[in-house]
């Protein structure tokens, strides 16, 4: 397995992470148990993979996690939570909710150190307020070793598909690490973020770099009929079946195995999230990423169909 140093933060992590959010939210959407969980995090484990996110309202992923890593040392394993800013009444969390949502998620993980603490899926118009009334509290929490680094997640697809939040996350540069939505259908990060962070020496995570649109074929299908409808792809640029079929030859075994290459392939990257309940899937992602970047050719026609797109696709 790659290591890569996590920005300033210097965490050294695992160039491929498991995410236990996502449509499959650690199995959760699938009727998983937490043994089927565990096995998943030691199959992660015996990988080399060593990066886990998760997150408070991930339902009961916390704890499952927590299980699944019981008796593995903690210096073998970073763990990155979140919580939301605004609590279920849709008001902005006072400060004391945010020191109570850390004791929460560090009591959950069942540790005294979460090593990645992050402000999730934070809106712009929410950035100022964040800083002002949160920002205090998790600086105070990471003077006291209950976190080690500070950083904040997009909204990404919907939201916030041009990155204003981390926008102003890098005008600042108050948050050590930034989780952005990057995928083949949506490069935007490589030009308005990937760089930026690079030089103020920001972790980079990506997230979303399947998802949806590129977790299935006929989804793919239908997305690719969109953008050709729309005029957003020639109508003969690429297959209508099987549109991104192309990419899977020699040593690239499936489409979504190609798209996490491209994304680490990016030098500001450190960390990129698959949210994979399948061990064999995690196994083939993890064997894809190490292989390093995709063939030249794949990689440069993918910016030429896509790179053009702005608008949170492959959410
Ligand atoms: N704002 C935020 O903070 C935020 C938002 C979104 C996500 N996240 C984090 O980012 C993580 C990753 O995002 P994501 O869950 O959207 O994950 P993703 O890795 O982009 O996509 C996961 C999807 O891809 C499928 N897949 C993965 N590998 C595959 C393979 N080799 N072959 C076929 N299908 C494959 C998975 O299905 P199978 O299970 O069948 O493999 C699943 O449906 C989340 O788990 C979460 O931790 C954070």
């Amino acid at each position: 397995m790659e290591h890569r140093t996590l920005g300033r933060a210097g965490l050294r992590v695992s160039v491929v992470g498991l995410g236990t959010g996502g449509a499959n939210v650690f199995g959760q959407a699938r009727g998983a148990g937490p043994d089927d969980a565990r096995t998943l995090v030691r199959t992660a484990l015996d990988l080399g993979v060593d990066y886990f996110d998760t997150a408070a309202v991930y339902r009961d992923s916390e704890l499952w996690l927590a299980a699944a890593l019981a008796g593995v040392p903690r210096n073998a394993y970073i763990l990155s939570s979140k919580y939301q800013p605004r609590g279920p009444d849709g008001a902005l969390l006072a400060p004391a909710d945010v020191e109570a949502a850390i004791e929460r998620s560090l009591r959950r993980l069942e540790t005294d150190v979460i090593d990645v603490y992050q402000v999730h899926a934070l809106k712009a118009d929410d950035y100022d307020r964040v800083v002002e009334r949160h920002l205090p509290v998790l600086v105070r929490a990471r003077d006291a070793g209950r976190i080690r680094a500070i950083g904040v997640t997009e909204s990404f697809a919907g939201d916030d598909p041009g990155h204003a939040t981390l926008a102003r996350a890098l005008d600042d540069g108050f948050f050590d690490i930034l989780m952005v939505g990057y995928n083949v259908l949506h490069q935007t990060a490589e030009r308005d973020v990937l760089p930026r962070a690079a030089a103020a020496d920001i972790g980079i995570v990506v997230m979303a770099a399947v998802r949806r649109a590129l977790a299935s074929r006929p989804a793919l299908e239908a997305l690719v009929a969109e953008l050709m409808a729309g005029g957003d792809l020639a109508p003969d640029a690429i297959p209508d079946t099987d549109p991104l079929g192309w990419l899977v030859h020699d040593e690239t075994t499936s489409v979504q195995a190609a798209c996490y290459r491209y994304v680490a392939e990016h030098p500001a990257v450190s960390t990129v999230l698959t949210g994979t309940f399948s061990p064999a899937h995690l196994a083939e992602n993890v064997a894809a990423v190490i292989q390093g970047p995709l063939p030249t050719k794949d990689r440069d026609r993918l910016r030429s169909l896509f790179g053009h797109l702005d608008r949170g696709l492959g959410r």
